[in-house]
Order: C-alpha cells, then sequence, then structure tokens
C-alpha cells in the first residue's frame, strides 16, 4: 500500500481561521488552553495541506476550508470533503511545534507518530514497555537508549492509532522489532505485533531530535513525501517572462 507524509511547523499555520470550515472554527472555540489551541490548529492545517497535495487540489484558503478535519468518538481524525464523507485515512501527531500527517487511499489502518528523544526513567521502560522490549533496551549502547525508548514508544503510539483504540489499550500487549530489512532513503522498516489484529508493517525514520514512525495494514510501502505542487507560471508571470 502507498502511504504519503507531510510534516508542517507552527509557524507555517497562518494566523486567522479563514481556511478553518465552519464546524472547524465551532470545535476551535470550544478549545480554551492555548496549547491545546496551537496544536489543534497545527493539526488541522497539516491535514488539510497533505489532503490537498495528495488528492491533488487547489490549496487557496477557501479550498482548504472544504477539506474538513473531525475528531471521530475514538478521537481519530476522520477527512470530509465538501461535507461528504471521504476515502482517506489520517493520521497525525504533534509535538514540539511540529506536526506530522500520514495520508492513504481507502479505509485502512494508518497511524503516525512524532516523539521527542529525550532520557526517560527506568520506571517508564518498566511500566510501559514488554519483558522483550526490556530487554533489547537493556543490551543497547547507553548513548543510543533515549533514541530506541523514543522508536519503541512511538511505534506503539503509532500502532495504538492505526488500532483507533489511543492508550485506553495497554502499551504492554504490543511488541515492537526493528534492526531489520533494509533501509529506504530516511526510513527503516519497524513491525508492530497486536493482540488483535496481527502485525502491523511500518517504518520509522530520525531527525532533528525527533522520531518519526508509521504503521499500516496492509503493509506500507516506504512512505513518500508529499511536495508543494509543481509551480506553474500564471499567465501573467509568463507574459512578463515574454516580454524580457
Ligand atoms: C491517541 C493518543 C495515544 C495520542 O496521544 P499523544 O501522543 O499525546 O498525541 P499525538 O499528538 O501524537 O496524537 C494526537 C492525535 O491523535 C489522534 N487520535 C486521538 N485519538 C485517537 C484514536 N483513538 N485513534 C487514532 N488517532 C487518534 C488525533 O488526531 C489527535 O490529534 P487532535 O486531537 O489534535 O486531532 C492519545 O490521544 C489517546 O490515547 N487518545 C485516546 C484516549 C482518549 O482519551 N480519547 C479522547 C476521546 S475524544
Amino acid at each position: 500500500m502507498n502511504v504519503y507524509w507531510l510534516e508542517q511547523g507552527q509557524a507555517e499555520v497562518p494566523p486567522h481561521e479563514d481556511w478553518l470550515g465552519a464546524g472547524e472554527r465551532a470545535r476551535l472555540e470550544k478549545l480554551s488552553f492555548s496549547k491545546r489551541r496551537a496544536e489543534w490548529r497545527l493539526g488541522r492545517w497539516t491535514v488539510k495541506q497533505a489532503v490537498s497535495r495528495f488528492l491533488p487540489r487547489a490549496s487557496d484558503f477557501r479550498s482548504l476550508q472544504q477539506i474538513e478535519v473531525e475528531a471521530a468518538p475514538s478521537g481519530a481524525p476522520e477527512v470530509r470533503l465538501a461535507g461528504q464523507e471521504s476515502e482517506l485515512t489520517v493520521s497525525l501527531s504533534h509535538r514540539s511545534g511540529q506536526c506530522l500527517c500520514a495520508v492513504t487511499a481507502g479505509n485502512v489502518n494508518l497511524g503516525c507518530d512524532l516523539e521527542t528523544i529525550e532520557p526517560r526513567s527506568d520506571v517508564f521502560v518498566e511500566e510501559y514497555f514488554t519483558s522483550e522490549e526490556q530487554a533489547l533496551l537493556a543490551q543497547a549502547p547507553a548513548d543510543l537508549q533515549p533514541q530506541l525508548v523514543a522508536l519503541f514508544w512511538s511505534a506503539k503510539e503509532s500502532a495504538l492509532k492505526a488500532l483507533r483504540e489511543g492508550l485506553r489499550l495497554s502499551t504492554r500487549t504490543l511488541e515492537v522489532w526493528t534492526g531489520y530489512g533494509e533501509q529506504c532513503g530516511e526510513w527503516r522498516p519497524l513491525a508492530v505485533r497486536t493482540a488483535t489484529v496481527g502485525i502491523f508493517q511500518g517504518w520509522w525514520y530520525c531527525g532533528a531530535g525527533l522520531v518519526r514512525t508509521l504503521v499500516a495494514h496492509p503493509a506500507p510501502r516506504p512512505p513518500a513525501r508529499l511536495f508543494d505542487p509543481v509551480y506553474r507560471p500564471s499567465i501573467r508571470d509568463w507574459c512578463v517572462a515574454e516580454r524580457r
């Protein structure tokens, strides 16, 4: 299965609300904490940018209003296009002013997650990781431990999102495997064994102090970045160029 990803930062989000749909504006009004408002806006912005590039369709503010992101009762994001249910699956994660969005066609299991690489306590590892994961971590060189812990944690969160459960499910019901298979570009393979739906295949990569993970079922090919649409000069630009 082909999956696509896009990352956006807080600075890219317009300060106004002209790009939000009516339902989204109503939802935003109910969010009172500024940190939550900021991450929620960044999430909506990133999903809209990802979907407009994936389809592709125009990305002016009016067109972005037509791509609405609603939360299902589980909390999972769902995309509506011009008020209609879409055949798209998206997942999103915000951390440290960055947002990662994964998108694919069809109604599938898809989850992505961004995690900061920082020291975590032994209690954290004992509480959230399986004994096999703890044994793997114990064998790893000390300087790699924070990255590995972030990677395992992020892969679990991606799987919890792909299951549409979130942390209602214990992270110890999932087991993460890495360190096998071929790297593809910046992405390396991983797998997460779940207690209910078998194994999710996925990918991870590290950069700028963050780990990104993405898992899906059916198994995803290496994730493809969604670039800005190709710049097409307007008639005006073309006339100016012709006169030179
Ligand atoms: C999913 C979850 C593990 C992610 O938490 P996190 O790592 O702190 O946050 P991230 O930034 O990585 O991900 C947050 C996004 O995950 C998505 N998400 C939330 N619940 C989800 C679920 N059950 N399935 C899939 N995705 C979910 C949302 O898009 C959310 O962003 P948004 O609320 O701005 O739309 C956590 O939110 C959770 O366990 N949620 C379910 C439990 C819950 O309390 N739900 C509230 C019901 S509305």
